[in-house]
């Protein structure tokens, strides 16, 4: 199935303008486009964020028996939609119900005067929906009914460039099935396979497979928990969120100091790296291959990890919304195709400093 990148990554949150806002001022999205009642649409606001090649959409309900505000009543803020732009969504709906996907909006076509767009929906994990989106023949903002938003003040860019994956979590016992469903639908491969030894802390134990497109438009790992001696980090999503769901998305930059430095003064919050993890990367890593300063990326609490392919310098965000559910990981890679399987311990323990406030430890 030809899959030409993610198109969108759809949010239903309790109030889009102030979500809006919030990738706006923290993250440096422009709001380019808007749709809602101003212009006709009577049950909800969308808002488009736009940054390099990353394009996120936050819609909120607009009263107590939309579906959209039902779904925040249930999993809090959260992805709705990963959306995926195709050459022919027509065909790509086609293949993917024939090949055992579930149904959801049967092919659809919007127009306005800048063209049409041609969209079909099919479900996935949780409440999650994959939409295949066909824009060729559209040359507007977004989608029909969404207008430009001049009047929003421009952003000051991170340097975010574009989604490098896509993270779920998937109830216990539920990994292999969603990883055959995106081989079987998608023609998607098994790109790693973490098991529960390789990632384990005393307290968290989870196993994860990566699954993608083969050339690297498209990764999704797939997390489940595994048994350990308290709640595992996936237990406290799958718990909060109320399903499977989006867990985090990490998104690309080329300079990771400079947009976690951004990031930070604008208020992001990110799990923090005790000074061990960094004494203890003196000596585990060849340095001699690598470009970064080790005080810097200490002083910004920047994650390295480096394989036979490569390095690549990532860090996570804390959760950014009110249920500890969606984070986001910000990654600059070098080579590396890996997703720092060597900072799954400093990273895991960090995450149950922070799982141990909140009293879910
Ligand atoms: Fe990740």
């Amino acid at each position: 199935m030809p899959i030409l990148g993610y198109d969108a990554i759809e949010f239903y949150v309790g109030n889009a303008r102030q979500a809006a806002h919030y990738y706006r001022t923290a993250f440096g999205f422009d709001v380019t486009a808007y749709a809602g009642p101003e212009h006709g649409i009577r049950d909800r606001c969308s808002y488009v964020l736009e940054q390099g090649g990353i394009r996120f959409v936050v819609t909120g309900g607009l009263g107590p028996d939309s579906p959209i505000v039902r779904h925040q009543a249930t999993h809090g803020d959260g992805v709705k939609d990963v959306a995926f732009l195709v050459p022919n969504a027509e065909e790509a709906f086609a293949v993917a119900v024939q090949r055992g996907a579930q149904a959801l909006a049967e092919p659809y076509v919007d127009e306005d005067d800048h063209g049409k767009i041609v969209r079909a929906s099919i479900t996935a994990y949780g409440d999650t929906i994959h939409t295949f989106v066909d824009r060729s023949n559209y040359s507007g903002v977004y989608a029909p009914g969404y207008h430009p938003t001049n009047h929003q003040v421009p952003a000051e860019a991170t340097g975010l460039q574009f989604v490098d994956h896509v993270v779920c979590n998937v109830e216990l016992g539920q990994m292999d099935r969603w990883a055959k469903y995106y081989a079987d639908i998608m023609g998607f491969t098994q790109l790693h396979h973490f098991d529960d030894e390789a990632i384990a802390t005393d307290y968290t134990a989870l196993m994860s497979k990566v699954l993608w497109d083969g050339d690297g438009r498209i990764k999704l790992p797939i997390n489940e928990p595994a048994a350990g001696k308290k709640k595992s980090q996936i237990e406290e999503y799958l718990d909060f969120y109320g399903s499977a769901g989006v867990q985090h998305m990490a998104l690309a930059t080329d300079d990771i100091v400079e947009t976690v430095r951004r990031m930070r003064a604008n208020g992001v919050r990110f799990l923090s790296t005790p000074a061990t993890y960094y004494e203890d990367l003196r000596e585990r890593l060849d340095w001699t291959t690598i470009d970064a300063d080790l005080d810097t990326l200490q002083e910004l609490g920047v994650l390295v990890d480096q394989d036979d392919e490569g390095y690549l310098l990532q860090i996570f965000t804390k959760a950014v919304q009110d249920r500890p559910t969606v984070f986001y990981e910000v990654i600059e890679r070098h080579g590396s195709r890996g997703f720092g399987v060597g900072n799954f311990k400093a990273l895991f323990e960090a995450i149950e400093r922070d799982q141990a406030e909140r009293g879910n430890l």
